[in-house]
Order: C-alpha cells, then structure tokens, then sequence
C-alpha cells in the first residue's frame, strides 16, 4: 500500500484541490482568504488560533483529527498513541503497509580497485546490502528544484512527496550503517531541518555544518540564501572514527599579515593548524573547467568530500554514497584507499570516465591536503618570514628566551 500525501489540509476538509467553487465557500464560511488556505495546503502547515477554530468548525472535524489527517503528531497525540501502542500495533500489523518489495539488485557497471558502481536506484540497492555494513554514508541527493537531470528524475514533487522519499532512503541507510558509522546529509537548509526532526529519533545528532556557499541570486524579500547545510549523524553514541582536519588561520592575501587576533595567544596556537569549526567558509563551487567532471551544477567540490571522508573514515573503511552524479564521493574514496559503493539513476559514463582518469583528481587533492593541518601554509610561509611576520618558529624561539629570562 502507497501513502501520496498530497493536498493533505483540503483532504482532511473532504475538499477537491481542484474545486475552486467548494474552496471560495469554505473561505467565505470560515472568512479566511483563499490565499491562506491554499498556503496552509501547499506547505501541509496546521492553522493555529482563530483560523483552527474556524476549520474546524466550518468542517465538522476536530483538531485532532485535523492534525491526524494532515500527519502531523503533536505531544497530546504522541501520548495517547503510547499510551495505545497496543492496540495501535495490531492495527497496523493488520493493514500490512510499508511491506518492502523484493526488487532486482541494479547492473553493476564498473568496478575498481576499491569500489563498486551500480547504474540503477539507490532504494533498490540498498534493499540488497547487509544491516550494518557501511562505515560512511555522504548523500547529496536532488533538492527538489526543478533542475533538469540527465537521469530525468521529478525534480519537482509535491513537498511530502519528496519528504517521504528522503525518508524512504533514509530508513535504508540507517539500517546499512554499522554501529558507530556516520551518515553525512548535504541538501539546502529548510530540507535538512525536517530532515534533522526524522533522524533526531534514529541516530545521534552530531553537528550541523553551514557550508558558506551562494547558490542564488538575492530574493526579494528575502535574506541572501549563502549557506548549505551538511548535517552530520553517528549511530549510537558515539562515532568509531574522528579525526578532522585543521585548518591554516586566516592571513591577509595582500600582506600576509594576521586577520584576527585570536587573543593574543600565539604561543599556544596549535602549529597543526585552527580547529575545525561547524561553519566552513573554505569550500569552493566547482566552476574550474578542469576540475569540472560534467555539465550542471550539481558536483561538489573535492575538498568537501575529502574533508568529510577524512574526519569520518580510515582506510579499508566502506564508504556509500546513494547518489552518484559525477562521482565525487567515489572518485575520492578511490584515492584514499577506502572501499566504495556507489549508484546512480541516470547516465554513468561521466562517472566511468572520470574513474579511469583518476589521475587528475588525484592530482587537485593532493594540493588540497598540501594547505591544510599546518597553521601558515608553506607557501604564506616564506612571505611572512620576508615580511617579518611571525610564525610558529619565530614564536617559539621567543618563548623559550623568555623563560632563560625568567630563570
Ligand atoms: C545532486 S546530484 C549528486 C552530485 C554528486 N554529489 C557529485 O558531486 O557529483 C544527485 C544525483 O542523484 C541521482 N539520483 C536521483 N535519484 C536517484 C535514485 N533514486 N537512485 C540513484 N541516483 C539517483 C541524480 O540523477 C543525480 O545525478
């Protein structure tokens, strides 16, 4: 049996979406303006003061059963249904819904030193992997924007409708994750916040990471949209593995003087480099030609993959990622000697291709990694000894003549 939660506010009013009429007389009944109820159909939002009042009055139902008929589970419902959980298990053991279908595992078309490539839907392989098998999952899946895929997908479902799916996938990496692996979500922040309510329940929240990215135009009325939002679960308590990277301070690229004081406390900064903090401000859009593995905006740069595969995996470790696009996530894995899984719908060649030319990659992480876990890079290094900046040297020679003085 399949849920469509569709027009689920005018469902619950026994109202036709389609039915302009019936919509007019409810507004006139209750006197709340079409707009606000088509708003309160449109985002599946429950009408709170007076406007709930009037519905339900006007519909003959009650707030309750609104809230039922609309999915949405308040505190008073969430006690009564465990108060219930009985009763309420026997119903659904009776209606037999969510039964998993046994598909087709997908075609595998290519495999590499460490990883596998599947063409075909990630639900479908998933339905095959073992319970508690990946160390790593990172999904980057279609935000629902209408863009135009190779694959075709619907980028364009009705709000519960891709909720629902998210939520699909979602149950499938959760039962595939082992114990004390973590699962990496990269979506725009109004999907990730229903998104974080739904893993909330299943797994440790760990962090939300703001990825200072511009992906729009400013809109009006609006606040410049300038971040993505990575969020970051672990199963169970805690993650078998941690270990971020740190990251260069920022220095002037003019001068190549300091940015921040940081407090005064050279001496003690870590010569490894700054903690890695939840808002990265360093990763940039995939807009280099060279870098740039196929036509759309939807690959990410290798630096975040990295980042997040280095923080969250070891070698040998198994990596998943359940939406392909132009393989970063494989790519990535592939170098850094970690098994991979991976699948996508749509064309996979760009994939293949960028496999089999894995050199290049290689070759841009590598310099990647060259400017991180240092506090000044080599290459701001030699310009701020020029300059007579400090450095971490500079600093700890002071120190130690510091103390002779002190003795
Ligand atoms: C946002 S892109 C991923 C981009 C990728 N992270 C990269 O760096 O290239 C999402 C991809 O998921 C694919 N996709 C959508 N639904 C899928 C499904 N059910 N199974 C597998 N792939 C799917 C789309 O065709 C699209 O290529």
């Amino acid at each position: 049996m399949k849920f469509i939660m569709k027009n689920l506010f005018f469902k619950a009013l026994n109202i036709e979406e389609t039915d302009k009429l019936m919509i007019r007389r409810f507004a006139k009944t209750t006197g709340i303006p079409i707009e606000r109820l088509s708003y309160y159909n449109r985002f599946n939002i429950i009408p709170s003061g007076k406007d709930l009042l009037q519905i339900c009055d006007a519909a003959g139902i009650t707030e309750i059963e609104l809230f039922l008929k609309m999915g949405v589970i308040d505190s008073r419902i969430l006690s009564l249904i465990k108060e219930n959980a009985d009763q309420i298990s026997q119903i659904i053991q009776k209606t037999d819904i969510e039964k998993d279908e046994f598909p087709a595992i997908p075609p595998l078309v290519r495999n590499t030193n460490c990883g596998k490539l599947y063409q075909g839907d990630c639900l479908d392989l998933m339905q095959h992997m073992d319970d508690d098998c990946v160390d790593l999952i990172f999904a980057d899946p279609p935000f629902n924007l209408n863009k135009l895929y190779p694959s075709n997908i619907d980028d364009n479902l009705k709000s519960e409708e891709y909720l629902r799916w998210c939520k699909q996938w979602l149950d499938k990496c959760i039962r595939i994750l082992k114990p004390g692996g973590s699962l990496f979500i990269w979506n725009l922040p109004k999907w990730n916040t229903y998104l974080s309510e739904y893993l909330n329940h299943r797994l440790t929240f760990r962090h939300w990471i703001s990825v200072d990215i511009k992906y729009t135009l400013p809109i009006k009325g609006r606040l410049y949209p300038s971040h993505y939002s990575l969020i970051y679960y672990c199963k169970g308590e805690k993650p078998n593995t941690f270990h971020p990277d740190r990251l260069p301070m920022d220095i002037c690229p003019h001068c190549v003087g300091d940015l921040k004081d940081y407090g005064g406390y050279k001496n003690k900064m870590n010569p490894d480099g700054i903690n890695l903090t939840d808002v990265w401000f360093d990763i940039p859009p995939v807009r280099h030609k060279k870098y740039k593995k196929r036509n759309g905006s939807n690959e990410l740069s290798i630096k975040l993959i990295d980042r997040i595969i280095e923080m969250a995996s070891d070698e040998g470790d198994l990596v998943f990622d359940p939406f392909g696009g132009s393989g970063t996530t494989y790519a990535v894995a592939e170098i850094k000697k970690r098994k991979w899984i991976g699948i996508e719908i749509g064309p996979v060649d760009g994939i293949i291709d960028r496999l089999d030319n894995i050199g290049d990659d290689a070759e841009y992480l590598a310099k990647i990694r060259k400017e991180i876990n240092c506090l000044i890079t080599n290459r701001d290094l030699k310009r701020r000894i020029d300059r007579g900046w400090w450095t971490p040297d500079s600093v700890r020679k002071e120190n130690i003549k510091f103390k002779k003085v002190a003795k």
